[in-house]
């Protein structure tokens, strides 16, 4: 491969070892391997069907790899349950929405935070005090989220009414209510208007910068891309076909042929 990075002897957050996919005699993903460090913003490129939201899959449980490995801060999660991946803090949006759309906002923020949630409904009948707190302690955190994305005007709103743009920005929010140690994000800006763009940028700088969250970001807007990535890796036909900084991805021609030559 291409640029293989460096992570400082770090361990990565995300450590994705010769990862494998297929679905019958197709390849969906050709032994890629990716590291997501654990401070900053590695973004994920490449053409439509490249793989990009396959991967996203198979490391978060949907998909079953047939070989390979992911590691999340240095345990193996290969193949474990799509819930139980989820509640070890791995956050993640989705290309398409999936939302709750009948619920408000806050109530989609609560749902997915019972990564938190420990008390089973019986023991709460007697536990009822530990339970209350534990409530109170899901409903602040999803409180800090709503602030931090300025989502006030829509707390009680119900999703389905809301513009694209802002259920786009209320996905990323979800995700980041549940407090994840890592956050996939599988095109966020997709279908935004240039100044939701601007928006989403911000947020998710300050993610970096206040929340220190490590974030992996699939990606089209190669402006975006450049401006906000650490790091970023090229995914094409199921491979990784390149690694590097910014400027490296720039400029080095494989990729520019194959991909960025063709937008
Ligand atoms: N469940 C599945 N069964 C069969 N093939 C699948 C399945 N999921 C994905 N694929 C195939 O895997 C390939 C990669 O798809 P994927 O959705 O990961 O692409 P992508 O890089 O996310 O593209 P886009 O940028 O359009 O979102 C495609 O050829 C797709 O048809
Ligand atoms: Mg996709």
């Amino acid at each position: 491969m291409v640029g293989m990075m460096q992570t400082g002897g770090q361990i990565p957050t995300l450590d994705v070892r010769g990862l494998t996919l297929r679905f019958g005699s197709v390849e969906v993903l050709r032994e890629v391997t990716l590291q997501v460090p654990s401070f900053g913003i590695t973004a994920l490129i490449g053409p439509n069907g490249a793989g990009k939201t396959a991967l996203l899959n198979a490391v978060t449980g949907i998909y079953r790899p047939q070989s390979g490995q992911v590691l999340l801060d240095s345990e193996d999660i290969t193949g474990l349950p799509a819930h139980v991946i989820a509640k070890k803090g791995i956050g993640r949006s989705f290309q398409h929405l999936e939302l709750f759309q009948r619920l408000t906002v806050i109530e989609n923020l609560l749902v997915f935070r019972d990564r938190h949630f420990s008390g089973n409904p019986l023991a709460a009948l007697w536990f009822l005090g530990k339970t209350a707190r534990q409530e109170a302690e899901q409903r602040a955190a999803a409180e800090d989220v709503i602030d931090f994305f300025e989502l006030w005007p829509y707390r009680d709103a119900v999703v389905t009414g809301l513009s694209y743009g802002t259920q786009k920005i209320i996905g990323v929010t979800r995700a980041m209510a549940m407090s994840p140690r890592l956050l996939l994000l599988d095109e966020p800006a997709s279908g935004l208007t240039r100044e939701e763009k601007e928006n989403l940028a911000r947020f998710i700088l300050r993610l970096r910068s206040d929340w220190k969250v490590p974030i992996l970001w699939i990606e089209h807007d190669m402006d975006l891309v450049m401006d906000l990535a650490d790091r970023i890796y090229v995914l094409e036909l199921g491979h990784c076909i390149a690694s590097g900084t910014p400027s490296e991805i720039r400029d080095n021609l494989e990729v520019r042929k194959s991909y960025l030559g063709a937008t």
